[in-house]
């Protein structure tokens, strides 16, 4: 052989060797909760494969590893045909109507036995393997066709991409919940509080929303996780549902610890009444314990109904609610203005801690429920960080009481509020002035995502306002140490840090910097598309709200957002003092494969015989083009694969709008001259198969 072609097939040795580690570690990671090597070793790993399949794409795995990093480019959901429909379950409320449902199955079928398990309160998802490699995850849909939503589904480090083990039947679909355990739930609201995002409701809205999310790069980081806990197939190789749960988990899956087989009522009662309260201490949501038959012989006698199989029923849990008093409600001021009610109650015990504080959204939640000072009201806690005001108990309610009146004017600046269309929350609109705006926006300029301005936190952002140095996020950029030094509570060193964090965060890159000015609903993933689509802080401020929706994940709420904070002249005003001080106000340019397609707009619409559709639009974005979401009169051309939507081709026939296939895309761009120099002689590459060294695995 060749010294290139060793080399070639060294790499793919490489290739396959790097891809089994990886899953082995994140097996152990994200399954047994045991990680065997560090972080820093597990990227380094992945790093490696990423290289080599940058070098050989057409060896490239679709289950490889790297593909759990997930992928900033978006993707539409193909809807699909379930092979086995996904049926819901029965649900009951009451031991009684358990009991009824155990006799009516013991009635049917003799020497029953029961399984019992936890009800995972997320999102159902249905996994098909073909030869032990993932195949497609699909969503529930409607129950006979769901949505494909492989590529996010990729990213759960706790679904296996290929099954270890052996005896898993060559085709066969498993499923379960895909749930984000309260641990990330926590995470993400905290963070869409710090771009001034409404928080999700719960860790259910949070899984479902998050999985039907167009970047599989955020599903990547939102923590999701998967446990599986039916199979479906031709061909199984137990005659028992835990026989075969207990196999999947020896593949691979996350199957519940927490299942057990019952014989009697007394026994599920049992097993119900341990978990209503252990599930407290459980890291995720669960609304109530699942019963199945065992056998799947029995199963098949008792059948299904048009909607849910007669063989399970679910037994959903009492939400945990306590009856307090509402004492008063205070109005918190965020830094976007919007106004958050929050009732102070009378200290009450609630699942485990004491409730002192409860959230009421908005004024229409105060009017819908009629929650009046003084009444005697349910709190309860549905997973949320606090809890949450559900009912009035009306026989309790004072004589006197009278209807809530909401707050007409700002409690911290006293300006008149307003509220805009579309909107639940009331709004102080005096964002100049008003101090809890001012330090918000200061003290998410400085957070540790955006510019990252250690030392500055928000004790020394109040005290640095006290004392008139610091009124808006450029006054920042003015310090100095002879200020700083006159300050009482600042040491030396503090002051030293400050100016330090200072001129280090004008090397932080723009799409920080973006996420940094705080524009309503400009999270730290919007501010990264919006940097990636527009490339400069003036190209955006110019963009009309029409070009703003045309960049991906960016909807007419955030466009209107985007274009009334450039139009407000303190806010121009502020950025040419941050652009004098030298922030970073445009993208570093990646290296580009060609300009062919410099100043291009283009669409990439349906499926691909060659690559998929991530891969033509990082074909794209090489080339020198932009990716646009829509078709538009601004689109150049349409990349047209199989299956393109007839209302999409209309509209781009209509508007006369190129339509291109694949091949003629690929020539496009094949034929452009490169942009980079290539030797005339390849290089021999210098990387080898390394050995890895056995302690670590
Ligand atoms: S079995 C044909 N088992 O509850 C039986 N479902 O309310 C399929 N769920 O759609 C479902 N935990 O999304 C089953 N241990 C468990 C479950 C479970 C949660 C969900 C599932 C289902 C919904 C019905």
């Amino acid at each position: 052989m060749r010294v290139r072609e060793m080399t070639h097939s060294n790499d793919i040795a490489r290739m396959r060797e790097l891809e089994v580690l990886l899953e082995r570690c994140n097996y152990q990671y994200y399954v047994e909760n045991n990680p065997t090597i560090s972080d820093f070793e597990f990227d380094a790993l992945l790093r490696e494969l990423q290289d080599l399949e940058a070098k050989y794409p057409e060896n490239a795995d679709p289950n490889s590893p790297t593909r759990r990093v997930g992928s900033d480019l978006t993707s539409e959901f193909e809807s699909v045909e379930h092979r086995y429909a996904m049926q819901s379950l029965a649900n009951t409320y009451s031991s009684e109507e358990l009991g009824e449902w155990i006799e009516r199955i013991t009635r049917e079928v003799s020497d029953v036995e029961f399984v019992c398990e936890l009800k995972f309160d997320g999102t159902a998802i249905s996994l098909t393997y073909e030869n032990g490699a993932l195949q497609r995850a699909v969503t529930r849909g409607d129950g006979k066709r769901g949505d494909d939503v492989t590529n996010n589904v990729r990213t759960i480090g706790s679904v296996p991409m290929k099954l270890r083990g052996e005896g898993y039947p060559a085709h066969f679909e498993i499923r379960g919940e895909i749930f984000m355990p309260y641990a990330s739930f926590d995470r993400l609201n905290r963070e869409r509080e710090a771009a001034g995002e409404a928080p999700m409701a719960n860790p259910r809205n949070a899984a479902a929303g998050t999985l039907k999310q167009q970047s599989s790069q955020v599903v990547a980081r939102r923590g999701l996780d998967c446990t599986l806990y039916h199979i479906a197939s031709d061909t199984l190789p137990f005659a028992t549902h835990i026989e075969n749960l207990e196999a999947a988990r020896t593949w691979g899956f996350k199957v519940s610890e927490h299942m057990k087989v019952c014989r009697t009522r007394e026994e599920i009662e049992t097993f119900i009444a341990y978990w209503d309260t252990e599930r407290k201490s459980l890291p995720y949501a669960t609304d109530g314990i699942v019963i199945k038959v065992n056998s799947y012989a029995q199963q098949r006698t008792l059948g299904s109904t048009a909607k849910a199989p007669r063989w399970a029923v679910a037994y959903k849990f009492q939400a945990e609610r306590a009856l307090t008093r509402l004492v008063s409600v205070d109005f918190q001021v965020g830094r976007t203005g919007a106004i958050t009610p929050v009732a102070n109650l009378e200290p009450v015990q609630l699942a485990g801690t004491i409730v002192k504080r409860a959230s009421i959204h908005n004024a229409d939640q105060i009017a819908t429920l009629d929650i009046r000072l003084g009444d005697m009201v349910y709190v309860e806690k549905g997973g949320e960080i606090i809890p949450k005001i559900t009912e009035v108990e009306l026989s309790e309610r004072p004589a006197d009481s009278k209807p809530f009146e909401y707050i007409t004017h700002c409690p911290e600046c006293g300006s008149e509020l307003v509220r805009y269309e579309g909107e639940a929350k009331h709004f102080c609109p005096n964002s100049a002035e008003c101090k809890p705006q001012i330090l918000g926006r200061i003290v998410h300029f400085v957070g540790r995502k955006a510019m990252d301005i250690e030392g500055l936190g928000g004790e020394t952002i109040e005290l640095l306002w006290e004392n008139g140095m610091l009124k808006n996020i450029a006054d920042i950029y003015d310090l100095n140490p002879q200020q700083l030094a006159s300050l009482p509570r600042l040491g030396e060193k503090s002051a030293a840090n400050i100016l330090d964090g200072v001129r280090a965060s004008k090397g932080v890159p723009f799409e920080r910097v973006l996420f940094a000015l705080g524009i309503r609903f400009v999270g730290e993933t919007t501010a990264k598309y919006i940097a990636t689509h527009f490339r400069t802080l003036d190209a955006i401020a110019e963009a009309t709200t029409e070009q703003l929706s045309e960049a991906e994940e960016v909807g007419a709420k955030i466009a209107v957002a985007i274009t009334e904070y450039f139009a407000d002249e303190r806010n121009r005003a502020i950025i040419e003092r941050l652009k004098s001080a030298g922030l970073k106000f445009e993208i570093e340019e990646k290296q580009r494969s060609s300009n062919a397609l410099e100043g291009k707009s283009v669409v990439i619409s349906g499926k691909f015989v060659g690559r998929s559709r991530d891969d033509m639009k990082a074909l794209v974005e090489e080339h020198g083009g932009r990716n646009l979401a829509a078709v538009s009169a601004n689109v150049d051309f349409i990349v047209a694969g199989e299956n393109m939507g007839p209302a999409k081709r209309q509209k781009a026939e209509k508007l006369g709008v190129t339509i291109l296939n694949e091949e003629e895309f690929m020539a496009l761009i094949e034929g452009a001259p490169t942009t980079e120099h290539t030797p005339t002689e390849p290089e021999p590459t210098k990387v080898e198969a390394k050995p890895i060294q056995g302690t670590l695995f």
